[in-house]
This record gives structure tokens, sequence and C-alpha cells, in this order.
């Protein structure tokens, strides 16, 4: 019953005291993957940039500073209010300015305009998607043709968290999410290992073929 319970507020935060703990253990111990998928998508200072499921914020905070031509702008999204209003107090000046907007949204639906992004990053957020195939879609929708979108994850955790059955089903395999995302237009899928600072993290990387 406690792994159902952490599961649940890893995958949707709520503001409560268990919400309070996972946004702590998320700021904690999820930067320094949050900074890799920064730095692995390739941002370039005038690309349109989106991160999934950005939770506490961390990883918007360090995309924002790359994105210095006035043409660069980033865009999240998470479908926790609790993630959506913190995110939005720590990017408050960015907001205030139009350089980042926040939506709180779901993944599966988002208000953005088709072909409309350069690049894409998301750490630890597809697991807790309901249908891979429908969140894959959505993302290669918004994108420009050829762009990229690189997810990051550190596989010896997930795997160790999903066999305490902290993870629902199945959907946390690399595999899973890998076949949605040929299924649903992207190309060059590959998942591949890649050490930043003092960890080795797995990174999936695919691009948006129109
Ligand atoms: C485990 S947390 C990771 C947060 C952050 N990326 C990190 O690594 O610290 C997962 C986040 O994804 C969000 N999320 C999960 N499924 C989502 C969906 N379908 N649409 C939007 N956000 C989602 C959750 O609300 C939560 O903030």
């Amino acid at each position: 019953m406690w792994a159902e319970k952490i599961g649940k507020q890893l995958g949707h935060p709520t503001r409560t005291v268990a919400g309070w703990l996972v946004s702590r253990y998320l700021q904690v111990f999820n930067h320094i993957l949050e900074e890799s998928a920064v730095q692995l998508c390739g941002i370039q200072s005038g690309d349109t940039v989106l991160e999934l499921g950005h939770g506490p914020g961390l990883g918007l905070q360090s995309a924002a500073k790359l994105l210095t031509e006035p043409a660069g702008c980033l865009i999240g999204v998470d479908y926790s209010a609790y993630m959506h209003q913190m995110a939005s107090e720590r990017l408050k000046a960015c907001v205030a300015s139009g350089k980042v907007t926040l939506h709180h949204c779901d993944v599966a639906k988002m208000p953005l305009a088709d072909s409309l992004v350069d690049k894409v990053f998301h750490c630890n957020c597809y697991y807790f998607w309901p249908d891979l195939r429908k969140g894959a879609t959505e993302i290669h929708r918004v994108m420009k043709p050829g762009g990229v979108m690189v997810a990051v994850l550190r596989l010896s955790s997930i795997a160790a968290i999903a066999a305490k059955q902290v993870l629902p089903g199945e959907n946390w395999r690399p595999e899973a999410y890998m076949a949605a995302l040929r299924d649903t237009g992207f190309t060059d899928v590959r998942m591949e290992d890649r050490r930043h600072k003092y960890i080795t993290v797995q990174a999936i990387f695919a691009t948006a073929s129109k």
C-alpha cells in the first residue's frame, strides 16, 4: 500500500505532506538528471524548447539560461497543480518576461500549435502515462520536422522501484516507450548510456520525422 501511495505522488504530486516530501526528493536527487537532459538535447540560443512533466522546475531553470536570443523560448507542461505552481514561483521572472510559458495540462493534450517546438526533454515522466502512444503522438504533433527529443532516466533505479510495485504496469520499460515513439513517426530512436558529472544516465533520443 505504501508503494502505491509513493507511486501516486511521484506520478502526480499533490499539495499534501507526502507531495511535499516527494517534491523535496525530486529537487535533491533528480537535479542532476534534469541537468543532463538539458545538456543532451543540444539547445541552441534561439530554439523553442519544451519540457514535459517538469516537476519543481529545476530543469526549466537550467534550460532558460541557454535561450539567450530574443527568439529563444521555453514551454513547460505538468498536470500536477502543485508542481505547476511550484515551477511558476521558481521561474517567476522568466514567466513575467514571456521567456517561459507554463501550462497546467496533460502531455497527451497540450494547448500548443502543430510543428512549434525544436527540442523536447523530459526526466522520469513517461512511466506514468496511461497510454504511451497517445503521449508520443502529441509530442510528435507539436515538434518541428527534424526536431530532437531526449528522455533521461537511471534505468537501475527505475527497475528497482518498479520491482517494489511503486510504478504502475510495464510502461516504465524503455523498450515500451521506444516502440511507441517509432510507431508515431519518430526515427533514429535509440537509448545510450551517458556520463554526467559523477553518474551514468540512460538517454532515449528520437527525431521527429514529418
Ligand atoms: C517523478 S516526477 C519528475 C519531475 C521532474 N521531471 C524530475 O525529474 O524531478 C513526474 C512529473 O511528471 C508529471 N506528469 C506525469 N504524467 C504526466 C502527464 N500525463 N501529463 C503532464 N504531467 C505529467 C507529474 O505531475 C510530475 O510532476
